[in-house]
């Protein structure tokens, strides 16, 4: 592990600077969550609303109870069976917390994330890592430091590079406010795994495309995740090829090998592997992005495992 650059993340979060964390999902800008101005300057750098409110990431499970004013058993069965990993719960919020990192909400979304140079660094920062992903808001996650760099550049103090993300898509947010537990955004952990811990989860609420703040379920908005190209999305291979028309059109495809009539494709796993094509989805997003197409054709995965968080993450790059 690159010593120096840990201790200058490290001390950068601790004095109040922006940090760009590698985590198993996607890219973070980490500040400093119980230092209000170090996280006004995150919502800044993201162009981001105020009213979305941001996940706070510690070292372990004891440092995430910390945080909560409440401790249910299903956060002790959900922390032990999933942290680190890609898994993201919603609490009651402890006084520690500002309420600028929650958007005034009385609930804390805490995780531990599954990068080693991560939990390194929020290990001896000592302090808990508010950070959304990475990216201008509304656009694409980025799954690779230089991803970041392209498109945070100088608002970023440090960049901690750990190479390409390896889930590709972001944690699952699941709130333990409610009993069930409810699911409120799907990610790389998959409904499956967490059903086997805490039976049947809530379904999402919906989201409202005139409520912008989304009150029931913040930050769930309807457009994110959006490619500048206009991406359009098909179930299937004719109405991929009939959505591509006349057009300079390319096709996201995400498994399977693709048909021929695109101008570029992008396949994300040929021989149909959702953990494969989730990895590599954010990157070919971006590429398709930058290959001057009138359009952008999305084939939908299966809404199975995490073909559930690919599908979510392509409907909302689709919703106008
Ligand atoms: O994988 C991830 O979760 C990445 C990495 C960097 O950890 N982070 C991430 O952050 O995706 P962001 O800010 O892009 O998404 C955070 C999501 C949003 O949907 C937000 O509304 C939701 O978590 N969230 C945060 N606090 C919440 C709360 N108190 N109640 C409900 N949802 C909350
Ligand atoms: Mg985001």
């Amino acid at each position: 592990m690159d010593e120096k650059l840990i201790e200058e993340a490290a001390e950068a979060l601790r004095s109040g600077r922006l940090v760009a964390l590698p985590t198993e999902t996607v890219y973070g800008l980490g500040a400093n969550a119980l230092d209000p101005e170090a996280v006004a300057r995150v919502f800044e750098a993201k162009g981001r609303p105020r009213f979305d409110p941001l996940i706070v990431h510690v070292a372990n499970r004891s440092a995430a109870r910390a945080l909560a004013a409440a401790w249910p058993e299903a956060a002790e069965r959900l922390a032990r069976a999933f942290w680190p990993g890609p898994l993201t719960l919603v609490l009651p919020k402890g006084p520690r917390i500002p309420d600028l990192v929650t958007a005034g909400l009385p609930s804390v979304a805490l995780r531990v994330p599954d990068h080693p140079l991560t939990l390194e660094v929020l290990r001896r920062a000592g302090v808990p890592v508010a950070a959304p992903s990475a990216n201008r808001f509304g656009g694409v996650s980025p799954t690779s430091a230089e991803h970041v760099r392209a498109e945070l550049g100088e608002a970023v103090d440090v960049v901690v590079d750990g190479g390409p993300c390896r889930t590709g898509v972001e944690s699952t947010v699941v709130s333990l406010l409610e009993d069930p537990p409810r699911l409120l955004r799907p990610g790389g952990l998959t409904v499956e795994e967490l059903e086997e811990q805490v039976g049947e989860l809530l379904p999402p609420p919906p989201t409202a495309p005139d409520d912008p703040g989304g009150r029931a379920s913040p930050g769930m908005l309807s457009r994110h995740y959006a490619t500048r190209t206009p991406l359009v999305l098909a179930v299937d291979e004719r109405q991929a090829l009939s959505q591509a028309e006349g057009r300079r059109a390319g096709l996201l495809q995400v498994l399977g090998p693709a048909p021929a009539g695109f101008a570029v494709v992008e396949a994300l796993s040929p021989d149909g592997d959702l953990v494969e094509a989730a990895a590599g989805l954010f990157a070919a997003m971006r590429r398709l992005d930058e290959a001057g197409l009138e359009l952008i054709v999305a084939r939908l995965p299966p809404e199975r495992g995490l073909g559930r968080a690919i599908a979510d993450r392509l409907r909302r790059a689709a919703a106008r």
